[in-house]
């Protein structure tokens, strides 16, 4: 549950969704379907193997197994952990600020925002930094607390919870006018103009989403009991958070195109609203086509938070435990240590959705050139770099390392011994997994690093 938690969260409800409407829909969601199948199942239990091995922090885990020069892989996920948490908090701060407009909502009833509104939010400075101080302060507080407890029994209650409001939010849509064409846009392909850097946007995604690439769930892993079995722990994560990805993009986009002025405003250019999506389209539906959308309206953004937070909790403790192990500091320490840095990043990326102009216009490749357009696809502003860079390329080339450690570091019985405990003889499932971790897995994603820095495109 844990796990589930750490991987459900703004990268279902509110990353993907947002890229899937930039990216056109249909030939994206197949391809990210794709990565999920081939790269994100084998990379989850290859993780999670680790993990449970080592029974330690990830800059610990590869030395821990005996291979002290893998430990940098431990390292770029501890600092993966801090590029995610310094965009991923402002984000979820929203989700509080939604929260308390929707209870005004409730309270006093609703009006259909200004179009203008939610740029007007992202660029207020006092609002945004002080909500990713107060939701960076939470997290700190429970991992300070140690992970386990507090994690599991939260996620135990809250993400049915979620799941179950999802699936009613989802019913409700059917009857709107635009269901059938949000319907078409997602699942009808259509691979016109289709480039690499879409496909390693697709790739980075299935990582953000299973949070793998970094390390959260060899983490993870290394609170797993032996008697545990790693494989369907693996397949209920990674189905679980493909449903809930899924869902929350039939929600979207059916309310985007059954309400003239919502796509209006997602469509807006530099109003960030598209970045939004989460925030500005919801409201519409509970208030306006839903029954008892005064109650659901709150409550689904307190639930928006929570999966934020089993989110960020996981984040921070990739770094907080690398700290404690391996600098042999104390969870006090390595937690406001870590925290501190972090929310350093939470105020550079607050400041970067038009507060302060050249946060906002940052573009570390210059403007108008192949490299720009390739590694940082075109993007401007510190939180859009962060975001990026992070699931783009720290995750991928992370993973990369990961599936090569586990295929061809690590020998096959120590595989074997935590996939298939107990047995001899490698059954039929080991051999594909592990055909998988060694070939499918590496080949998928050289091939989409080398198709984007040479400039492909797949159409
Ligand atoms: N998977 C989370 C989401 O979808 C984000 C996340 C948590 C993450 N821990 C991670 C992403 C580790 C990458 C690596 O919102």
């Amino acid at each position: 549950m844990a796990a589930s938690g750490s991987a459900i969260g703004l990268g279902n409800l509110w990353k993907f969704p947002y890229i899937t409407y930039t990216n056109n829909g249909g030939s994206f969601v197949l391809v990210y379907l794709a990565c999920i199948l081939i790269v994100g199942f084998p990379m989850m239990c290859a993780e999670i193997l680790i993990g449970r091995r080592a029974q330690s922090s990830v800059a610990g885990a590869f030395g821990k197994l005996g291979y002290r020069g893998w430990g940098i892989v431990g390292w770029l996920g501890v600092l993966s952990g801090f590029v995610i948490l310094g965009f991923y908090a402002v984000i979820a701060g929203w989700s509080l600020y939604s929260f308390y407009q929707c209870m005004n909502y409730s309270i006093s009833g609703y009006e259909t925002p200004d179009p203008k509104a939610f740029g007007a939010f992202v660029s207020n400075p006092t609002q945004q930094i002080s909500l990713t101080f107060s939701f960076l302060l939470l997290t700190a507080l429970i991992v300070y607390r140690g992970v386990s407890k507090g994690i599991e029994a939260s996620a135990k209650i809250l993400m049915p919870i979620l799941l179950v409001i999802l699936a009613w939010l989802a019913f409700t849509v059917t009857g709107l006018e635009g269901f059938g064409k949000a319907m078409e846009f997602l699942f009808k392909p259509d691979f016109a103009g289709f480039k690499a850097e879409a496909a390693l946007e697709a790739l980075g995604h299935s990582f953000f989403t299973l949070s793998l690439g970094m390390g959260a769930m060899i983490t993870y892993g290394s609170y797993m009991s032996k008697k545990e079995k790693i494989l369907p722990v693996s397949v209920t994560v990674v189905i679980l958070d493909t449903i809930i990805a899924l869902m929350a993009c039939v929600i979207m986009f059916s309310i985007i195109f059954s309400f003239p002025e919502i796509q209006e405003k997602v469509g807006a250019e530099g109003g960030g609203s598209t970045v939004g999506m989460l925030f500005v389209t919801l409201p519409e539906l509970f208030y306006t086509s839903m029954p008892y959308g005064r109650v659901v309206g709150p409550l689904f953004y307190v639930l928006v938070a929570f999966a934020a937070l089993s989110s960020t909790i996981s984040l921070l403790e990739v770094i907080v435990s690398s700290f404690v192990d391996k600098l042999n500091w104390n969870r006090r320490l390595a937690t406001v240590v870590s925290s501190v840095l972090v929310f350093g990043l939470g105020i550079c990326s607050a400041l970067s959705l038009g507060a302060n102009k050249s946060l906002s216009e940052l573009k570390p490749l210059g403007s108008d050139n192949v490299f720009s357009e390739r590694i940082t696809g075109d993007k401007e502003g510190v939180l859009s770099i962060l975001d990026h860079i992070s699931a783009n390329w720290l995750l991928p080339v992370g993973g990369l390392l990961i599936t090569l450690f586990v295929g061809w570091a690590l020998p096959k019985k120590a595989s074997m011994e935590e996939l298939f405990p107990g047995r001899e003889t490698p059954p039929a499932l080991y051999k594909a997994w592990l055909f998988f971790v060694r070939f499918v897995a590496p080949i998928s994603i050289g091939w989409i690093i080398v198709a984007v820095i040479s400039g492909k495109s797949f159409s």
